[in-house]
């Protein structure tokens, strides 16, 4: 089967694109609402992004900006649920000429923007948050180049820097705890920016133009996971998933499978494009339980649902060092424990954490999803290894990042 396009990286293709010159071109673009947040922000921004369907491939076009070419919007900009969109348009918006607000729906109201908000006040920008939440208000302001070390490991931050550093005087560099994922330093690269990449740290020129890019945009890893959790857990099964997205930033729930027993066989079949894609085949075999350490967080962060998940199937799960999981669409550490609980698994939960027994066989039961697309998602795993029915509340979050995910599941179900 094939998962639709990667979330991450649609995200920095539009944005990309709309600080380009000319008309980029995008094939696979995420359909989830997330990306659709990032379109509606650009188009207020007064950048025309089309679509022309095809038989086989929509491809999407984003008529290009340039630096400093986005206009006032005229109303607050809502990047929805989309943390992502909240953090790239912080860092696009504290240089321009004209000030903007940035809304979100109610989960992404609760998250935490300073770490954002801080590194591009040293930058000069005028950003006013609400108790350091969104909404916000963003004054544009000349900014400056700096080097900045990020507390805590995250793509978005250092996405958010970067984009600004595009705006800035001088170089902006940044420096990350740990590797998070590069889709942002491959994507300046392909839309032919200069930017030095070392191991942690990247830095990138201000005032630098971009040029239109042919972005083809892979399979979303973090959606294959839940199918490959789901052929790996089920005895029987297996799942051949092609066209996936893998960037090794992304790909290490892949060595996680394997190291809980899983048969995981990974082909790379496209390297041509500035991300690489494969067929990834995972197998079931019998499990066993794995740890995973604080030092491999960075690089799991959002499939630790579908891990969590797939431990209830057997072997077991314990994770330690992931306190980033309570601030994302959810908390994620206390919704994840409550659904898995609910569904009759044996969980403990840790302030940064948590341990999932693989001993118990799972009854079934109701879960709650908080509203949140990867829950909803790993309760649907879970609940395939119950002996009797599950409920799923909220389910209808999946559309976030994977419509059709339930159909999908039916089909291979029947
Ligand atoms: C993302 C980075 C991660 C991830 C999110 C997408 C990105 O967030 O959880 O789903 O596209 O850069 P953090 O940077 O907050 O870890």
């Amino acid at each position: 089967m094939r998962v639709p396009g990667d979330k991450s990286i649609s995200h920095r293709a539009l944005i990309l694109g709309a600080l380009a010159t000319g008309r980029t071109r995008i094939r696979g673009l995420a359909p989830g609402g997330d990306c659709r947040s990032t379109r509606a922000c650009l188009a207020a921004l007064g950048v025309a992004v089309s679509e022309s369907r095809g038989p086989d491939t929509t491809v999407w076009y984003v008529e290009g900006r340039g630096l400093g070419g986005l206009v006032r919007p005229s109303t607050p900009l809502d990047a929805g649920n989309s943390g992502t969109t909240a953090r790239f348009l912080l860092g696009v918006l504290a240089g321009q000429r004209f000030s903007a607000t940035l809304t979100g729906d109610g989960s992404l109201s609760r998250r935490p923007m300073r770490r954002v908000a801080d590194p591009l006040g040293l930058m000069g920008a005028r950003i006013g948050t609400t108790g350091g939440c969104l909404p916000a208000t963003i004054e544009g302001a000349p900014l400056r180049g700096i080097a900045y070390e990020m507390p805590i490991a995250s793509a978005q931050v250092k996405s958010a820097v970067l984009l600004a550093g595009l705006h800035a005087d001088g170089v902006t560099a940044v420096t990350e705890p740990q590797q998070t994922r590069d889709h942002t330093e491959r994507a300046l690269a392909a839309f032919g920016a200069g930017i030095s990449v070392e191991p942690r740290r990247v830095s990138v020129v201000g005032g630098q133009p971009l040029t239109a890019a042919d972005v083809i945009v892979p399979g979303d890893p973090s959606s294959a996971a839940f199918w490959a959790a789901a052929a790996a857990g089920i005895p029987g099964a297996s799942a051949v998933l092609d066209g996936v997205g893998l960037n090794p930033t992304r790909t290490s729930f892949l060595g996680v499978l394997e190291r809980m027993g899983a048969r995981v066989d990974v082909r790379l079949d496209d390297v041509s494009g500035a991300e690489p894609s494969g067929t990834v085949t995972v197998r079931h075999a019998s499990l066993r339980p794995v740890e995973i350490q604080p030092s491999e967080v960075a690089g799991l962060i959002d499939e630790l649902p579908a891990l969590a998940a797939l431990a209830t199937h057997g072997g077991g799960l314990s994770v330690t060092g992931a306190g980033e999981l309570r601030v994302k669409e959810s908390d994620r550490i206390a919704a994840l424990v409550a659904g898995l609980r609910a569904l009759g698994a044996d969980v403990e939960e840790f302030s940064d954490g948590f341990r999932v027994s693989g001993d118990r066989r799972l009854a079934g039961g109701v879960a709650d999803a908080a509203g949140d697309h990867r829950l909803a998602m790993a309760f649907a795993v879970a609940a395939l290894g119950a002996r009797g029915d599950s409920l799923i509340r909220g389910a209808e979050s999946v559309t976030i990042s994977y419509p059709g995910f339930f159909e999908t599941l039916e089909r291979l179900c029947a």
